[in-house]
């Protein structure tokens, strides 16, 4: 798992709910990811789930109650409110919800969420009557004014038997919400980036394609970074495996004429384009309606894509175009090419020969080429790390 929490203190505050067992799991999660958590539980949380569980896996002190011989040397509530960078609720029930919005402190998680500075986080889960109880609503509405930031519960069967919205969400969409507001320069709010990533594949019958190696990390990984430092990100994505970070527009694609179409529908909006896709240069010239069939040596005549990129540089008025460009050799040559031709701000080379760059892996080897000239090269490091470098010179342009 990635340590992209590392260093960042994440108080959990764990209420009276079934849910409050998959708070095992959230912390744990923060855990893997680097975060020092420290779970304060409520009384109600500790019918469901022992603190004991809650310590083991956060390697913390669980704190339970309000008048529990404390340490004089602090007010525990208020040094547990300054410590945190993050606060998150998990579960949040209606309870806690409407404690906070009428404004009672009356146990050591509320009192410490009265008294934080710091992002306050509520991952909602309960009945779904409750959910959409209008005192649950407005409650959910007043804090939501005063900038306090809701995770909506998924849809599903829920513990008391009925279905509808009441499931705490994914750990996945808990933990890149805890992400978000954990980094804290946001100095992309406002800006519309657009991503594309993985490969495309081509058709050649109703069983067989053309496509390439891309895993569509490097793509996902920038699109995730915009998001971090607070863009409107919209990501074009080929057929890859990869979940993206939350609250990103993803449009999946399959061939290089739906990643045109899409790219092209987005465009002009976006203040940033990252072309990270692998794009076939070249699709069969006829699809076989049916599955081919052996027979002896055989040919498929190819026909060119559009270049997408090369129609956007053509178009480009006040946007930062960023291409990449992918070789085996004279990188540096066919990239300084490439920037030129595609009228692109700048592009980021990776060799594919070189071993921790390019398809797949983690990490990446780039140099960032600019159309000054300027030529940066940047050792071995993780494809999320070069898309924050990749960004940082696009906010700088
Ligand atoms: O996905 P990963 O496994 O993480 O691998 C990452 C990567 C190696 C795929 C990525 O870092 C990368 O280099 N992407 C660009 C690959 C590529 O198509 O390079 P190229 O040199 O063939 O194309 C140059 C640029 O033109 C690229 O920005 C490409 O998106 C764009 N292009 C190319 C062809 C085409 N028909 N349309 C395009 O827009």
């Amino acid at each position: 798992m990635d340590k992209t929490l590392n260093g960042i203190k994440v108080a959990v505050g764990v209420t009276g709910c079934i849910a409050a067992y998959k708070a095992v799991e959230v912390v744990s999660r923060l855990k893997k990811k680097g975060a020092d958590v420290r779970v304060v539980m409520t009384k109600s949380a500790r019918e469901f789930v022992g603190p004991l569980t809650f310590g083991t896996i956060s390697k913390n002190k669980v704190i339970c109650d309000m008048f529990e011989l404390p340490d004089y040397s602090e007010v525990e509530h208020i040094s547990m409110a300054s410590w945190a960078d993050v606060f998150l609720v998990c579960p949040a029930t209606a309870n806690i919800i409407g404690k906070v919005a009428s404004g009672i402190a009356d146990d050591f998680l509320s009192t410490t969420i009265m008294a934080a500075k710091v992002p306050v986080i509520f991952a909602a889960a309960m009945n779904n009557n409750m959910y959409d109880n209008p005192i649950v609503r407005e409650n959910i509405a007043k804090l939501k004014k005063y900038g306090y930031c809701f995770i909506d519960p998924d849809e599903g069967s829920l513990a008391c038997g009925t279905v509808g919205k009441g499931r705490l969400a994914d750990y996945d969409k808990i933990t890149d919400v805890v992400e978000y507001h954990a980094y804290k320069n946001k100095d992309l709010l406002g800006k519309k980036v657009l991503v594309t990533a993985g490969p495309t594949a081509e058709k050649i019958d109703p069983v067989r394609f053309i496509s390439n190696h891309s895993s569509g990390k490097m793509g996902y990984a920038a699109a995730k970074a915009a998001k971090l430092r607070g863009a409107q990100v919209t990501l074009i994505s080929g057929p890859v495996n990869i979940k993206p970070f939350t609250d990103i527009d993803v449009i999946y694609v399959n061939s290089a004429q739906e990643m045109y179409d899409a790219v092209t529908a987005s465009s002009d909006d976006a203040d940033i384009i990252i072309k990270a896709a692998a794009v076939a240069d070249y699709k069969p010239l006829n699809i076989a309606e049916h599955k081919i069939k052996k027979t002896g040596d055989m040919s498929i005549a190819l026909t060119r894509n559009p270049d997408i990129l090369n129609e956007l540089g053509k178009k480009k008025q006040n946007q930062i175009l960023v291409g990449f460009c992918m070789e085996t050799k004279d990188l540096i040559a066919n990239a300084e090419k490439k920037l030129k031709s595609k009228n692109l701000d700048f592009i980021v080379a990776n060799d594919l020969s070189r071993e921790g760059a390019g398809f797949k892996t983690d990490t990446n080897i780039v140099t960032i080429i600019d159309k000054k000239g300027q030529k940066t090269s940047i050792d071995m490091m993780s494809k999320e790390d070069i898309a924050h470098i990749i960004l940082d010179k696009c906010v700088q342009m």
